[in-house]
């Protein structure tokens, strides 16, 4: 006995033929699997099967013509799938062992139910699989899902579930830092969420920074992206208001009273120094008086000559000798010796005009006087004849022939001053004494500048 691999176990000699019914429905209960389709790749087949290349199949072997002596004795050789028989030459056996299709259903009229667990007959004298799960035939839990399978089938937990038990919970996903800023667990599921100033990203876990000055920030003059949030400036000469957004002008003459010689005139965004009337600008901060009488802006007649003074200009004649004083040239003035009438007075009136501005600082040089001709042994004395009454300027005394007019008080424009300044030319040698006068017309200016 067993001699060969593919002959069954207990396929040796058996006496009764009731033994081989038993065994033959045995048999076939365990060759019925063997027998399914196998698939089109599969070429190794089990004991007692070979491959037919031509069906693509598992062929079943025919041992008793394979076998030289399969059964010995009386005994004859029954071929079967995936074995063969050695049975009494006098048993009875069913036609069907020979065949080489599937082998029979099992008859389903004779028994209530002869099919496999999970399985059940139906019209066609076939098993069916029973769908458990529609027939609620499980015992699947209420968290469980069921599946149906043929002839079973199986329960299962939902995604984002876990078997804890006989009981499936839910995964808190949030443990396994799925989330790059904030995870919120949901039942079966997870959601990610992002701090204030990010945005989920494509995958729905990483956050991207938001930027806000593309979407409409606040800002009311610049806005600046940062990684998640944003910043709003303001333009130059505005400054950010407390709440963070909105800008207000910067009064920036408040600031300082040297941001402009004169006024300061502030505006949005910005300010602008102003000068009064008869001045103009200069760079941004100071004032220059305007030279009407350069610049054409006067309104002197022909017989007029413009005099330029700090904020303004004068017309004054161009004649302004009176007699018994005849007009020499321009702004000279002489009386002649043969006159009576000038024999107390200067000789010469010369017409000068200045300009000087408010507050300057005392004492100060304001016009220095020369003797036009020098005479050798002569001595030049320097006074101020009129127009001093308040004692606002005196003279210096430089040289025999230069003196200096000195303002000895601060004055405040606008003011005008007329000064008779005496030079006395004394020649001991001649005995020779002569008066001229410089009539010095002073303006002082309202401004400091
Ligand atoms: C992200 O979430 C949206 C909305 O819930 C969804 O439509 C999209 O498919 C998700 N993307 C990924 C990569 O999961
Ligand atoms: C100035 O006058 C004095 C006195 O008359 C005289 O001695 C002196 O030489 C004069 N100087 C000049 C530079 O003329």
């Amino acid at each position: 006995m067993g001699w060969s691999p593919r002959m069954l176990p207990f396929a040796s000699c058996l006496p009764g033929s009731l033994q081989l019914w038993a065994l033959l429905l045995l048999l076939l209960g365990t060759a019925y699997p063997q027998d399914s389709e196998e698939p089109d790749s599969y070429t190794e087949c089990t004991d007692g099967y070979e491959w037919d290349p031509d069906s693509q199949h598992c062929r079943d072997v025919n041992e008793c013509l394979t076998i030289p002596e399969a059964c010995k004795g009386e005994m004859k050789c029954i071929n079967h799938y995936g074995g063969y028989l050695c049975l009494p030459r006098s048993a009875a056996v069913i036609n069907d062992l020979h065949g080489e299709g599937p082998p029979p259903p099992v008859p389903p009229a004779q028994h209530p139910n002869t099919c496999p667990p999970g399985y059940e007959p139906d019209q066609q004298e076939s098993c069916v699989d029973v769908d458990e799960c529609a027939q609620a035939l499980h015992d699947c839990r209420p968290s469980q899902d069921c599946h149906n399978l043929p002839g079973s089938y199986q329960c299962t937990c939902p995604d984002g579930y876990r078997k804890i038990g006989p009981e499936c919970v839910d995964i808190d996903e949030c443990r396994y830092r799925y989330c790059q800023h904030r995870c919120v667990n949901l039942p079966g599921s997870f959601r990610c969420q992002c701090e204030p100033g990010f945005q989920l990203g494509p995958n729905n876990r990483s956050c991207v920074d938001v930027n806000e000055c593309d979407m409409g920030a606040p800002c009311e003059q610049r806005c600046f992206n940062s990684y998640g949030t944003f910043l709003c400036r303001c333009n130059q000469g505005y400054e950010l208001h407390r709440d963070g957004f909105s800008c207000s002008d910067i009064d920036e003459c408040s600031y300082s009273s040297y941001l402009c010689q004169y006024r300061c005139v502030n505006e949005p965004g910005r300010f602008s120094c102003h000068c009064p009337q008869g001045y103009q600008l200069l760079a941004t901060r100071l004032c220059q008086d305007i030279d009407e009488c350069e610049s054409g802006a006067h309104q002197c007649s022909e017989a007029q000559t413009c005099v330029n003074f700090h904020g303004g200009y004068r017309c004054v004649d161009t004649n302004r000798c009176v007699e018994p004083y005849i007009q020499v040239s321009d702004n000279r003035c002489l009386c002649p010796a043969s006159n009576p009438l000038c024999r107390e007075q200067p000789s010469s009136i010369v017409h000068r005009y200045m300009s000087i501005t408010s507050e300057r600082s005392v004492p100060a040089d304001v016009f220095q006087i020369q003797a036009t001709s020098v005479y050798p042994g002569a001595y030049n004395a320097f006074q101020i004849r009129a127009g001093n009454s308040q004692g606002d300027f005196y003279i210096r005394q430089i040289n025999n022939v230069s003196a200096m007019l000195v303002l000895a008080r601060p004055v405040t424009g606008p003011r005008e001053y007329v000064l008779d300044l005496e030079m006395v030319t004394l020649n001991s040698l001649m005995s020779y004494r002569a008066s001229s006068v410089l009539r010095l017309t002073i303006f002082v200016g309202a401004y400091a500048f």
